[in-house]
């Protein structure tokens, strides 16, 4: 079947984009209001897209009533975030920090979660988290009724168990998300296959 998005509404194209494009990664993103309320949101609009220098992106919609969500103000406020990484034992804080709180409530706070200070910028990171990348804004751009954030690395948290031999991480399993608005999976159940050389691909084949 060919379903065309411009003869669709905007709830089926975001649901069938949403369900299709997956798994997504979550970012749990840490943001500063001028106030200095912590504020925090998962986005699943999110991947890494540059590795020198290190960038990452989010994609922030609107809220139901059409204004802009918190991190987005805070981040044009700021130009810094954290994106802390979400396992599953962090789900259920995750969920709760997902629900539309006042501005001036901590989502961080309701979630029973605690705050780490960052070491290259002044928004906090999610203590709990078992790795956490502080960023600094690179730029920011509309996205028709998204905003399109771009961030560059600056710092890396990683806990200690994660950590092996020559920056290899081992038993990390952060959750995706899976379709929306509320299906996710687990990414313990890995493989690992070798790539193969167009040189062997070849002979392999020839
Ligand atoms: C797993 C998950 C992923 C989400 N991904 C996005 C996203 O990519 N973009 C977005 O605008 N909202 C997304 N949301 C909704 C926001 O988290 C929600 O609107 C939140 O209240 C925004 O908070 P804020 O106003 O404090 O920034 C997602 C929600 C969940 C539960």
């Amino acid at each position: 079947m060919q379903i065309d998005p411009s003869k669709n509404t905007y709830a089926d194209n975001y649901k069938l984009l949403t369900n299709l494009v997956v798994p997504r990664p979550i970012a749990w993103v840490t943001s500063l209001s001028k106030a200095g309320v912590i504020n925090l949101a998962p986005f699943s609009f999110f991947n890494a897209v540059g590795t020198e220098p290190l960038y990452v992106i989010i994609s922030v919609g609107l809220r139901d009533d059409g204004s802009p969500k918190d991190t987005e103000n805070n981040i044009k406020d700021r130009g810094e975030f954290v994106v802390n990484l979400v396992t599953e034992e962090l789900f259920e804080a995750m969920n709760i920090s997902a629900a539309d709180f006042p501005s001036d409530q901590s989502e961080l706070k309701a979630a029973g979660l605690h705050d780490a200070p960052s070491v290259q910028i002044k928004v906090p990171r999610v203590a709990e988290a078992q790795a956490s990348l502080e960023c600094k804004l690179f730029s920011l751009q509309a996205l028709g009724s998204n905003t399109l954030i771009i961030g560059e690395v600056v710092m890396f948290h990683v806990a200690d168990s994660l950590l092996g031999p020559n920056r290899h991480i081992n038993n990390f399993s952060p959750i995706g998300r899976l379709g929306s608005p509320s299906v996710y999976c687990r990414t313990t159940d890995r493989f690992d296959i070798s790539r193969v050389s167009y040189a062997q691909w070849k002979k392999e084949n020839d």
